[in-house]
């Protein structure tokens, strides 16, 4: 199978959660007990990516290389470069060009959160199409403030449209599109839409019109979160705590998700919770080290 790298884009200046982000990243802040970009990047791990590109603002790039590092103690390896002003999300593949080089490629935004049971199933589908391109679709009841598509009977997209009036379905875009390796040559030829911005949007619109753009339904046991908002971002915090505290179970959690894919071993989990034993969650991560978490 080709190669997939992925890309976590964690820019922005998220005037939306202001004074929150008067200081330090959005991607950064808490979602109950992790940094917000643990969710992210859990997904790319189930998507089974390991070598991961972070691209973050000239002011918070140096706050991710302290709490990611270089990806080793998760089994991965983290590189990183700077956006330095933001001009869209396109321009991530921009920026990503050598990175990619010739592998095929996953890009997440670094507020998006998915949970589910079909997350990974549906992942695997669209990282092993290795010769189109993949995005996602999520019912939801007021798509407006989205990227919205609408598809044919075999899942291909016959319309995408960038936060519509008027939408033509009810599937939202998440912040998530597995693309083939031509997207740095695409992200090129595209100009800055009315909002000044190199869109996302236009780049799946260029698949579309290739023929080569399908879609993954995200069912109803999947929920996804955007935290953009004062109180995006507090229901995340709250859905993740209930299913922890309810089920205790850790959503979303990169240590155990390279443990379980056997990127790390046993002691090096150890080692990882020993670090965070103060919480649930290093006790958490303890147990399932000795093994004593069943599925
Ligand atoms: C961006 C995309 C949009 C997508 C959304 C998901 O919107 O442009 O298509 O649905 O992310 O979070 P933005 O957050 O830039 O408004």
């Amino acid at each position: 199978m080709k190669k997939r790298k992925g890309i976590v884009l964690a820019g922005g200046s998220a005037t939306r959660l202001y004074p929150l982000t008067l200081a330090i990243s959005k991607q950064i802040m808490p979602v109950y007990d992790k940094p917000m970009i643990y969710y992210p990047l859990s997904v790319l791990m189930e998507a089974d990516i390991r070598e991961v590109l972070i691209i973050s603002t000239p002011r918070d790039i140096a706050t991710f290389k302290e709490l990611l590092g270089d990806g080793t103690q998760w089994g991965m390896n983290f590189t990183y470069k700077v956006q330095e002003k933001p001009n869209g999300l396109a321009e991530a593949f921009i920026i990503a060009e050598d990175f990619i080089g010739d592998d095929n490629v996953a890009l997440i935004l670094g507020d998006n959160m998915f949970y589910g049971a079909n997350l990974e199933e549906v992942l695997k589908r669209a990282n092993e199409r290795e010769s189109e391109s993949t995005i996602f679709g999520l019912y939801i009841k007021d798509p407006r403030a989205y990227g919205v598509v609408e598809m044919d009977n075999d899942n291909n997209v016959i319309s995408i449209e960038e936060k519509p009036e008027n939408p033509k379905s009810n599937y939202a875009v998440p912040g998530l599109y597995f693309y083939t390796n031509d997207v740095v040559k695409i992200a090129k030829g595209l100009k800055p839409s009315a909002r000044g911005e190199l869109e996302i949007t236009s780049v799946s619109e260029e698949y579309m019109k290739q023929g080569k753009l399908k879609v993954e339904k995200l069912g109803k046991g999947m929920t996804w979160f955007d935290t953009g908002t004062h109180d995006a971002l507090n229901e995340a915090a709250n859905f993740v705590q209930t299913i922890e505290k309810r089920q205790g179970i850790q959503v979303c959690c990169p240590e155990e998700i390279a443990f379980k894919k056997g990127w790390i071993t046993n002691k090096e989990l150890s080692d990882l919770a020993d670090k965070y034993i103060k919480t649930n969650y290093g006790l958490y991560l303890k147990e399932l080290a000795n093994n004593k978490l069943g599925e």
